[in-house]
């Protein structure tokens, strides 16, 4: 059996109009770590259905950025709004509708990899819970480590349980900072396979990345972070893709 088969996603809804409406809207944020600014007054909006990839080079602020769209931390100013609520005063509700994978894969080492996935089932409302648990068990090849406590597994089985955790409430926006990172080339594979599921679905995605092969093969848009601003952004019908270093290269020496 394929991925592609088995990612059934629980009680389907009607397939979502592309509309103009902004899932995530962005305005002058400023991100300060003590005399530190990190982010220096961004803009940054995306529609309904976009998957952006947002590329950068390290320490231009991508999971800074990332990390207070997820209401991980808190802006020093400017505004976020994230499919109409606005952060951080409404983070729990922005918090329903968002999937993240992070650095920190935030699971609990002490419970096992099903029961993780219960515990934010629960929390998330999800329904047929343990049907869907052992769905994404599945595509995400734990099945077979399913009774095994979470701080027992490896960085790259940590990263799948992270995706699964994330994808299992089917959330509106996805938010993934450098997902690919640690897995193995099945894994890999598996993801791609979910993030493709996830935009053909109409779900709207945001991923830094810094493997343009496969941000081009993957994202509707590509956006360019330097020194905590968006310096370029372009849509993928727009540019080719053997054009994308050129552009990503130009991107980060205007700033
Ligand atoms: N908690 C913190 N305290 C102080 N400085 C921080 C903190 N978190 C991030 N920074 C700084 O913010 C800047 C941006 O870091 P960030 O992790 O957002 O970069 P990035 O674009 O994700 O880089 P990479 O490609 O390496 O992942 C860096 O200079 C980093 O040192
Ligand atoms: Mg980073």
């Amino acid at each position: 059996m394929s991925q592609s088969e088995i990612f059934v996603l629980p009680s389907p809804r009607a397939p979502q109009l592309r509309s103009s409406l902004a899932m995530i809207k962005v305005r002058k944020l400023v991100k300060r770590f003590g005399l530190k600014t990190v982010l220096r007054g961004m803009d940054f909006s995306v529609e309904r259905g976009e998957f952006v990839a947002l590329l950068g080079p390290n320490g231009a602020g991508k999971t800074t950025f990332l990390r207070i769209l997820a209401s991980l931390s808190r802006p020093s100013m400017g505004g976020v709004n994230i499919a109409g609520y606005r952060l951080p005063d409404q983070a729990a509700a922005v918090r329903r509708r968002l999937g993240v994978v992070s650095h920190l894969p935030l699971l609990y080492g002490d419970l096992t990899s099903e029961e993780n996935l219960r515990f934010y089932g629960r929390m998330y409302g999800v329904q047929d819970l343990p049907a869907r648990v052992a769905e994404v068990l599945e595509l995400v090849g734990l099945t077979p480590r399913r009774r095994d406590l979470v701080r027992t597994f490896s960085r790259g089985m940590q990263q799948r349980l992270a995706i699964g955790r994330a994808v299992l409430h089917d959330p509106d926006v996805m938010l993934f900072d450098e997902p690919h990172t640690g897995l193995d080339q099945d894994a890999s594979a598996m993801l791609d396979t979910v993030l493709r599921e996830v935009a053909a679905r109409g779900r709207t995605v945001v991923m830094t990345s810094h493997d343009l092969a496969r941000a081009a093969d993957l994202a509707s848009r590509f956006d360019v972070i330097s020194r905590g601003v968006i310096t370029a952004s372009v849509h993928s019908d727009e540019i080719e893709t053997n054009n994308l270093l050129a552009f990503y290269r130009q991107a980060i020496q205007s700033s």
